[in-house]
């Protein structure tokens, strides 16, 4: 038997692997709980083998950065941005406060926080081409479709963002991209809707701008109901970030490139439209009204539990958390805020029953699934007058602070590299071309 050791393994911290193709001995240094995969390619069969790697389809166990923007414990039900618990964030903060924290790692003194808030207030107008771009949509396309290329289209305006080494470019096309997203979200409504579309009103907050963008018709001054500014700034700062998920991968991976950040943007908000992501929260609207009655509760939940038919239960259930979603807790709170102004949503009772059946259900204790952030929201947004199909759309308008934190801190990362992935390869090997269309047949002859 022999042993090797990569260079910097201390006795400690170190997993040693033995071999038992070729009885060799590996040993392999541990940080932070963690191996290299790259350490893996020493252990080999051959001197011309590739050398051993890790299999891990979906992530389930693979760090693919270092990042200090935000920390799950998904046992314990903790979220934290760069420290700071998520429950005192959404009572004491603003949104724009948080999406700087994500950013910078640090809250904002007084100073950087009034230059912040103006240079995203000053840049909320879109050039009148997105305009036009957005009216090119048919009355019926799903908003998600609509933002997702009007932000990659903002790339072709902005060309210098492409020069994404240099700070200052970061620093405007962040800016930029956190400015113009509550306006190009406001006008899919508005197209969708057939009206016309509201420019921004920038005597306003960031929520309540938006809100005026989206609900103002003939009044001269637009004042948003205050109730619902809170719950857009809270529900905003919820979902500002969620460390490594599907649409942040998706940032990070298509950043990575070092493609502009519109485009790596772009590829964010279509990762969040999948049902199983962003999307949820309009499933679980979907799924409420299909139940449509208290009694059709358990029936639908033995149906979910019997696999038949493929239904899950939506909003329930996260890769991270195996204990009740921090967030979902403070928007079942929220929710009573805003029925207390609009009245009782008629199918709180369903999903409050959904959710008591469930959390009493062996299937569900025993695959720890318990609601997730968007249980309630669409109970919430719908309160507000939201088409069910907007409800993602209002997820990815706060996600864009954290893609933006995540792809600027990706780049920043001396260790990162274009995300490439290794496979096994399952086809066939190599095999001679032979034609088996008419039309070559007829050629060859
Ligand atoms: N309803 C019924 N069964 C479920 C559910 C659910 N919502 N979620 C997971 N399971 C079962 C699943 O069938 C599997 O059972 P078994 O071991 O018998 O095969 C087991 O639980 C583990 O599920 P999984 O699919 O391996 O878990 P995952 O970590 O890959 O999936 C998830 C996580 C969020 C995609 C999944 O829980 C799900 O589909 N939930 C419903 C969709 C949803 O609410 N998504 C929003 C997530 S939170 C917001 C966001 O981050 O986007």
């Amino acid at each position: 038997m022999s042993t090797t050791s990569t260079p910097g393994a201390s006795a400690t911290d170190t997993l040693d692997v033995r071999d038992n193709r070729t009885g060799k001995s590996y040993t392999i240094p541990i940080t932070d709980d963690t191996i290299r995969a790259a350490d893996l390619k020493q252990i080999k069969v051959n001197a011309d083998d590739f050398g051993m790697m890790a299999y891990d389809p979906a992530f389930m166990n693979t760090a693919s950065c270092r990042s200090a923007i935000t920390y799950i414990d998904g046992d314990k039900g903790i979220l934290r941005y760069r420290g700071y618990p998520i429950e005192q964030l959404a009572e004491q903060a603003s949104f724009l406060e948080v999406a700087w924290l994500l950013r910078h790692g640090e809250l904002p003194t007084q100073p950087e926080y009034d230059k912040w808030v103006h240079n995203i207030t000053f840049h909320t107008y879109v050039h009148e081409n997105i305009k036009r771009f957005l009216e090119g949509f048919r009355y019926d396309a799903h908003p998600m479709s609509m933002l997702g290329s009007a932000v990659a289209a903002l790339s072709s305006f902005y060309p210098e963002a492409r020069q994404i080494h240099d700070p200052e470019q970061r620093d405007i096309a962040i800016v930029r991209l956190l400015a113009k997203v509550p306006t190009i979200a406001a006008f899919c409504y508005r197209h969708v809707k057939g009206l016309p579309f509201v420019y921004p009103d920038n005597d306003l907050s960031y929520a309540g701008n938006f809100l005026s963008m989206i609900a103002r018709m003939s009044e001269s001054k637009y004042e948003p109901n205050p109730t619902f500014v809170r719950a857009i700034e809270v529900l905003f700062i919820l979902h500002a970030d969620h460390e490594q998920n599907c649409s942040t991968n998706a940032v990070r991976a298509v950043g990575s490139s070092q493609v502009d950040p519109f485009s790596a943007a772009a590829a964010g908000i279509m990762a969040l439209f999948g049902p199983l992501h962003g999307g949820a929260n309009e499933q679980v609207l979907r799924m409420i009204e299909k139940i449509g009655d208290v009694k059709n509760v358990k029936p639908f939940i033995d149906e979910v539990k019997s696999g038949k038919g493929g239904e899950r239960l939506m909003g329930f259930g996260h890769r991270v958390y195996k204990s009740y979603d921090p967030r979902a807790k403070i928007v079942k709170k929220l929710a009573y805020d805003v029925f207390k102004v609009v009245g009782m949503d008629r199918d709180l009772e369903i999903a409050l029953e959904l959710e008591r059946i469930a959390l009493e259900d062996d299937y569900f204790i025993g695959r720890k699934l318990y609601p997730n952030v968007d249980f309630y929201t669409g109970l919430i947004y719908r309160a507000m007058k939201f088409p069910t199909d907007y409800f993602t759309v209002l997820f990815a308008i706060p996600r864009m602070a954290g893609w933006l934190a995540q792809w600027e801190e990706m780049l920043l990362d001396k260790e990162q590299k274009i995300a490439r992935p290794r496979q096994i390869y399952t086809g066939s090997d190599e095999r001679p071309y032979q034609h088996t269309l008419d039309r070559y047949k007829r050629v060859s002859k």
